[in-house]
């Protein structure tokens, strides 16, 4: 079983990420760590709780609630594409498993400290400030990080947010160049891949036909985030921004990229949360840019019957 964290911001693709990680037989998630980002951190902590139970989940998977806000700049929220309860509005009923006590921060840094011997991966699909606290409180626990997988940033798409940032970069960049930094193996699902990976109704329909509750939940949270994506920017499908972590994760030959190192600008003017990727064999960060986006989304079906 290959362990991981998934440090997430629910919302609406952070939620389809973590309906397909739980059903992926071979992936074990350790716990769910959640972050201010999309809507303000308690909902995405509420969130998160809501998709551990439609998942079939029970307490042996911890939520932890992380960060309120992001390390220096203003707080920022999405609610444009993602509703203002993070999940589209849609009705859910109310978490019966509560929060584990512990801080996310905490509970990453305990988990990687207790995976030494066999160190696991950390997804992240929201703003970085658990994952940069966690690793600038603790630097040791990266002997217990293999890899780091996270939707974030973006190069020649140009940014959704800002001209030039894309939103998980900007709502902390300053937390983004820390772990950018940290020298860890990173694998980045940028708007340049994720931009190329879009939710027809054709692939909508695959999604809702595997049949399951989890799947039909799925298939709801990206029909929302079609729906949002439509009236708040553009006219086209929605990526499949968070999903694109855990398929990376589970099918990696389904995505291809290029080694670089990548800057964050922090500082503050038109260009700030922009990523910048420099492209070199000897980067730490595996910067995808293209992915068979067919084969991404029959993938994402195939973990989605794991729940059957
Ligand atoms: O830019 C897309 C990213 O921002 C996704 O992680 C989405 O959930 C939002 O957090
Ligand atoms: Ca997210």
């Amino acid at each position: 079983m290959k362990k991981i964290i998934i440090d997430c911001d629910p919302g609406l693709d952070d939620a389809v990420a973590l309906i397909a990680a739980f059903g992926a037989k071979d992936l074990c998630v350790l716990a769910l760590t959640t972050v201010a980002g999309n809507v303000k951190g308690p909902q995405t902590a509420y969130n998160a709780r809501v998709i551990r139970e439609v998942s079939g989940q029970d307490e042996s998977v911890p939520v932890s609630e992380g960060a309120p806000q992001p390390i220096l700049r203003d707080a920022v929220t999405a609610e444009d594409f993602h509703g203002s309860t993070g999940l589209g509005g849609i009705d859910y009923p109310d978490p019966v498993l509560p929060l584990s006590g512990e801080h996310a921060v905490n509970t990453i840094i305990r988990l990687c400290r207790d995976a030494k011997d066999a160190p696991l991966t950390l997804i992240i699909t929201g703003p970085m400030t658990n994952a940069a606290l966690a690793l600038t409180m603790a630097p040791d626990i990266q002997s217990g990080i293999a890899e780091i997988v996270l939707m974030g940033g973006a190069d020649t798409e140009g940014g959704n947010i800002t001209p030039f940032a894309e939103f998980n970069i900007y709502a902390d960049p300053h937390a983004a160049a820390v772990v950018f930094g940290c020298g860890l193996p990173i694998r980045c699902l940028s708007l340049d891949v994720t931009h190329g990976i879009r939710t027809t109704k054709a692939r909508l329909a695959a999604v809702r036909a595997v049949g399951n509750k989890q799947a039909l939940a799925a298939g709801d949270l990206l029909d929302a985030s079609c729906k949002l994506e439509f009236s708040a920017k553009s006219d086209r499908d929605a990526p499949l921004h968070d999903p694109s972590t855990v398929l990376a994760f589970t099918h990696p030959h389904l995505f291809k990229g290029r080694k670089a190192n990548v800057s964050v600008v922090t500082e503050v003017g038109e260009q700030f949360g922009r990523t910048v990727p420099t492209f070199a064999e000897s980067g730490n960060v595996l910067w995808y840019e293209t992915a068979d986006d067919d084969a991404v989304f029959a993938a994402l079906c195939g973990l989605l019957e794991g729940h059957s």
